[in-house]
């Protein structure tokens, strides 16, 4: 007896792991076709007027892209942060809890004054297939009246519900084209970087 669960608790690891490492090759398969239409230069042209760039990002992708957003837009830049900060790997329960109950969390600092702005980029991390929390936080304080809002995620492979859920709950906005972005190594630094010039020059 002792020994069939113990065949079947190794077998149980093994098809886990075969199962992780076939959509992790999936993931990079799909990503490096994607990103394979971004090969080619893109050389970028900004006419957005007055921009804000405002991320939240715990582990630094969402703020990768941001930089080179506002790099690019000459935009300033506003960081979403918890009072509370998450920590791994409890992150993955507390946000799931916070996600379920709808209890977000509270907002450290000032909200940015949006008046000076003629368009605002707003990105986070997906997190359980829709925002980080704080997103909610911060899209459930600010009204958007009379700005151009166009949004953008990072994640691992799957964005889920996000934009649904972004333009659901951003207040009085007018949204503009939304972008996604898989997190990818470094040697896509320049197919990335077309992607964010090609999406800009579409707005
Ligand atoms: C709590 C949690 C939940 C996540 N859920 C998803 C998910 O549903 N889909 C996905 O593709 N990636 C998911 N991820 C991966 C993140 O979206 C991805 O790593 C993201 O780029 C992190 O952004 P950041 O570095 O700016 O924090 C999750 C990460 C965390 C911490």
């Amino acid at each position: 007896m002792f020994k069939i669960i113990l065949y079947i608790i190794i077998f149980s690891v093994f098809a886990g792991g075969a199962a992780s490492l076939y959509h992790l090759y999936n993931v990079y398969q799909k990503n490096s076709k994607e990103l394979s239409n971004f090969e080619k230069s893109v050389a970028i042209n900004n006419n957005l007027g007055k921009v804000l760039v405002v991320y939240y990002s715990l582990s630094g992708h969402t703020k990768n892209i941001a930089l080179q957003i506002a790099q690019k837009t000459g935009a300033d830049i506003y960081e979403i942060k918890t009072k509370e900060e998450y920590t791994s790997p409890s992150v993955y329960i507390e946000s799931k809890k916070q996600l379920m109950q709808k209890k977000y969390p509270a907002l450290k600092g000032f909200l940015p004054d949006l008046s000076a702005y003629d368009v605002v980029f707003v990105g986070g991390p997906v997190w359980w297939y829709t925002m980080a929390p704080a997103l909610y936080s911060f899209l459930k304080a600010v009204d958007f009246k009379g700005k151009r809002v166009a949004s953008f995620s990072t994640q691992g492979s799957n964005y889920g519900s996000f934009f649904e859920d972004f333009q659901k709950t951003a207040q009085n906005a007018k949204f503009l084209k939304s972008e996604n972005f898989n997190n990818v190594s470094e040697k896509y630094n320049n197919q990335v970087s077309n992607k964010i010039n090609q999406w800009i020059n579409e707005l």
